[in-house]
């Protein structure tokens, strides 16, 4: 191929950004022993040396073994340990039994990487448009799984009766309450929704597939609440019986909180009259200024349904942030405390918590899933899942934009989710 000088830019921007992506999980799993890697505390959740091994596995496998003539296999027998849900790519290890993997050791795991790195840095100049494009998508699925990594090993350290903090964190400085909720109107209206093609390529203008087509959708009158709701209106909910009317609940929420004896968000214990909850710092009083975090859409929807509110729909969300700054708010930046923060800066559509909408997970108008395995990406997933949006103080800042869509069951609640009301005008 030959060579152009906006080609070797083009090369040299996404050289920076695979290494700096790759850095940054290194840095994540950096506090974390070999045992702390490698255990697994519920199906859901993957170890931390899982993490770093199938985001390698992922540009092993797509861009090297399948981009570059003569590539051998780091090891051939690790494809079944550390492919995800391909079925495309053949026979895999069962997820629930990913914490079984005392092997390959974390080092061996980290040997792995360096070697992916190197072959992708040396491979870069010589790959097809369409094999620098699977880089520039393993980015974007390594920085989904830089948030799961540390979601993960939270809920691994959560049932560990020493409560271990992977990072202790600095003294809060104390912020003063946010005031009542505010309420910004939307009228009726046809609005654009969704993300265009990106260039091929490239990583700038990069949405998943998920994301598109563009389309209208039909908005009613609504008015969207100016912040999400906090730790200290949650108590007020659970205070006031929240927990135990069945008023408030949609049927499946109410088996699932009598199932599971739910009482409380994920995280928060009382003791001695006073709420706590467990983060990556360890176990704090809860601030009562701060969003509310690791509620599940059954949760989110039963409060809603105790203020007399409701959740919004993805398509109202998407028109209310579409002018709204996507690199704005509390994100991840690097290695270090990571937690919901009270914000005091207004309307805030990005960062703190990830927000349930009441829109199902499904394909918009048009959709098409890509050729191949990574067709399997995102479109598989279309049952029985509900849409959240605007990213969390986990997710890797330039990660997310207005018509990014993340997706989880209703009753799950270890990610950084909590909740924007909504209600009709
Ligand atoms: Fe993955």
């Amino acid at each position: 191929m030959r060579t152009s000088p906006a080609n070797v830019a083009a090369h040299e921007a996404l050289a920076r950004r695979f290494s700096a992506v790759r850095a940054l999980s290194a840095a994540l799993a950096a506090p974390l022993s070999d045992a702390d890697a490698t255990i697994q505390s519920m199906d859901d959740a993957s170890p931390a040396k899982w993490h770093l091994a199938h985001t390698t596995w992922f540009f092993e496998t797509f861009v090297l073994r399948d981009g570059v003539p003569g590539y051998r296999l780091f090891d051939e027998r690790w494809p079944f340990l550390f492919n995800s849900y391909y079925e495309a790519e053949g026979e895999r290890h069962a997820r629930p039994r990913r914490g079984m993997l005392s092997r390959p050791t974390l080092d061996e795991v980290l040997a792995y990487r360096a070697a992916v790195d190197a072959a992708i840095d040396d491979a870069i100049p010589t790959l097809s448009p369409d094999a620098l494009a699977l880089i520039a998508l393993g980015c974007q699925h390594e920085q989904q799984h830089q948030e799961l990594l540390l979601t993960d090993i939270l809920h691994h350290f959560s049932v560990n009766p020493l409560e271990p903090a992977l990072w202790p964190g600095a003294a809060k400085v104390p912020v003063a309450m946010p005031g009542p909720i505010g309420w910004i109107a939307g009228s009726e209206a046809l609005v654009t929704i969704g993300a265009g093609a990106p260039p091929p390529g490239s990583s700038d203008g990069f949405a998943f597939d998920c994301e598109g087509p563009r389309h209208q959708a039909l908005l009613t009158p609504h008015a969207l609440a100016d912040r999400t709701v906090t730790n200290g209106e949650w108590a007020a909910f659970i205070a006031d019986g929240g927990y135990a009317d069945p008023r408030h609940w949609l049927s499946d929420g109410w088996a699932w909180v009598q199932a599971n004896s739910i009482e409380a968000p994920l995280y928060w214990r009382q003791i001695d009259g006073v709420w706590t909850r467990f983060g990556l710092d360890g176990r704090r009083p809860i601030d009562p200024a701060a969003p509310v975090t690791h509620v599940s859409f059954f949760e989110a929807d039963a409060y809603a349904s105790w203020v007399g509110a409701r959740l919004p729909t993805e398509f109202e969300w998407e028109a209310a942030a579409a002018g709204a700054d996507p690199l704005s708010g509390n994100q991840l930046d690097a290695a270090g405390p990571v937690e919901p923060r009270p914000s005091a800066l207004g309307p805030a559509w990005f960062g703190d918590v990830w927000e349930w909408t009441g829109s199902a997970y499904r394909p918009y108008p048009g959709f098409r899933a890509a050729e191949g395995a990574v067709g399997e990406y995102n479109g598989k997933f279309m049952s029985g899942q509900f849409v959240l949006r605007g990213g969390s103080c986990a997710t890797p800042r330039g990660h997310v934009r207005a018509s990014y869509r993340n997706f989880f069951y209703p009753h799950q609640r270890w990610q950084f989710t909590g909740v924007r009301l909504a209600k009709d005008l």
